[in-house]
């Protein structure tokens, strides 16, 4: 099976779990993508009461194109379960996000969510964080001060650019700047570093977060509580 397939059988797998009545968080992401396409055909089927709220643009317009109803976070008062992709699982259930410069929504919906289950193709899970770069969403104002003094901390920084030679512009408008690390050995303390850097306003490390992972293998999805 090629890694398209074993997205399609993820995202199928995880719209399962989803009940009538359900305030859903809707991930980013191409994983995400086949998720939300079975969700629409349930919805479409089965006549679902289900209202989504969206990470991304990208999402919510897929989503409300499937007959989904999206609201806005601040107007829903909970949200049940968020379904969402990831670009690297370790064996700690630790995860980094952000390859699709959504992770600053994807946090703030995954924060204030009951339950959070990730939908990888077994490509994702690895033994140590860092290989995948660490995705971080910067203020444009003073970025590149943010990333010289993130080259002084050695974290091998980058912007982001499109194929144009344009910054990647996420949908709160600010910028992307990559951390190649290599390998993250110590992700808390990472995280708490950069949690103080003025101007960084959020990092890819998703730490302590899902719940439930459902890894896409040739045999079938293989689901894993963490
Ligand atoms: C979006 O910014 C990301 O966090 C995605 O959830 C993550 O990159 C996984 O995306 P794919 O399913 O496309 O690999």
């Amino acid at each position: 099976m090629n890694q398209d397939a074993l997205k399609a059988l993820v995202g199928q797998a995880a719209v399962k779990y989803v009940e009538d009545g359900m305030i859903l968080g809707l991930g980013t992401g191409s994983t995400v993508k086949y998720m939300v396409d079975a969700l629409g055909k349930r919805v479409a089927e089965e006549g679902l009461h289900i209202i989504g709220v969206a990470t991304s643009d990208r999402t919510a317009k897929q989503a409300e194109s499937l007959g989904i109803t999206i609201k806005e976070l601040d107007d829903v008062d909970h949200i049940d379960l968020t379904i969402d992709g990831a670009d690297e699982i370790d064996e700690n259930f630790q995860g980094i996000k952000g390859g699709g410069a959504a992770h600053l929504w994807e946090k703030i919906v995954a924060i204030n969510s009951t339950k959070n289950m990730w939908i990888v193709d077994e490509s994702k899970m690895v033994h140590h964080l860092g290989q995948f770069p660490l995705p971080l969403e910067v203020i444009p104002f003073g970025s590149t001060h943010v990333l010289e003094k993130l080259d002084k901390m050695d974290l091998h920084p980058e912007f982001r650019m499109d194929a144009d030679g344009h910054h990647v512009m996420t949908d709160s408008k600010n910028y992307i700047i990559d951390l190649h690390l290599g390998r993250i050995d110590h992700p808390h303390e990472l995280a708490n570093t950069l949690n103080g850097i003025v101007g960084v306003v959020e990092h890819g490390l998703f730490l302590d977060t899902v719940n439930t992972v459902i890894v896409g293998r040739s045999d079938g999805p293989e689901v894993l509580n963490a």
